[in-house]
């Protein structure tokens, strides 16, 4: 996920690094653009000693930020954040998001939602008028038969998410497996996500409602910024 460079999410990430004040504690996503946010942070805590925890969405950020230097602390000990940053697959013009290409949606929704301020850090090619890119959504795998006949019944074709360099699922840091699901063209993704949510066996899916702007970085260095 952190493979090429892109001066798209690096303008974004670091960008969104600047909004963080001393003294926040801050919500740190997951995946290839927020990984500059974290770097940033890092720089900022070394070189201008800035004050700040931060709680991470998954092993893979843990591993960013503690090669930064960003102090970690717990949801449990630090349940209220004064902001999140976090990637997103794809985002629409009401700032609903679908997220979770990294099977890190649930820890991220967890996350967020516990932030005052959620930003989410994007290049230009994830905004979409509607959104249609697949839904992932964190099974238990006991219950997986179920949820893949229950998301076909309301219109979905999933697929569960193999592994890349293991034979099987993908199994998330919460010990669980991931059905990516595609729905064609999203006209009312507040809908889907209550039907989703009631189906026994999903953890979470990846629609996000809760995000309060997303800072859109461009290969020249400059961020455009949307609020609702
Ligand atoms: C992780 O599960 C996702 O929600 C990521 O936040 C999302 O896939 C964005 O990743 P990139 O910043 O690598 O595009």
């Amino acid at each position: 996920n952190q493979a090429k460079e892109s001066p798209e999410k690096k303008a974004a990430g670091i960008y969104a690094a600047s909004l963080v004040k001393d003294g926040d504690a801050v919500g740190l996503g997951t995946g290839s653009t927020v990984a500059y946010t974290i770097k940033e942070l890092g720089r900022r805590v070394r070189e201008e000693n800035l004050n700040i925890v931060g709680v991470v969405t998954s092993y893979q950020s843990e591993m960013i930020a503690i090669d930064a230097g960003v102090p970690l602390t717990s949801l449990a000990e630090t349940p209220r954040l004064n902001i999140a940053i976090d990637g997103a697959d794809q985002f629409d013009e009401n700032l609903f998001a679908i997220k979770g290409g990294g099977a890190a949606h649930t820890r991220e929704k967890i996350v967020s939602m516990s932030a005052d301020r959620f930003v989410v850090v994007s290049d230009p090619a994830k905004k979409a008028k509607t959104l249609s890119v697949f839904v992932p959504i964190e099974v238990m795998p006991f219950g997986r038969a179920l949820v893949m006949q229950s998301l076909k019944d309301i219109g979905g074709d999933p697929t569960l998410r193999a592994a890349a360099k293991k034979d099987g699922p993908v199994i998330t840091d919460n010990g669980n497996f991931v059905v990516d699901c595609t729905f064609g063209e999203i006209k009312d993704p507040k809908e889907l996500a209550a039907k989703i949510s009631q189906i026994p066996g999903v953890v979470e899916h990846g629609i996000f409602m809760n995000v309060d702007e997303v800072v859109i970085g461009n290969a020249d260095g400059t961020v455009e910024i949307i609020k609702l």
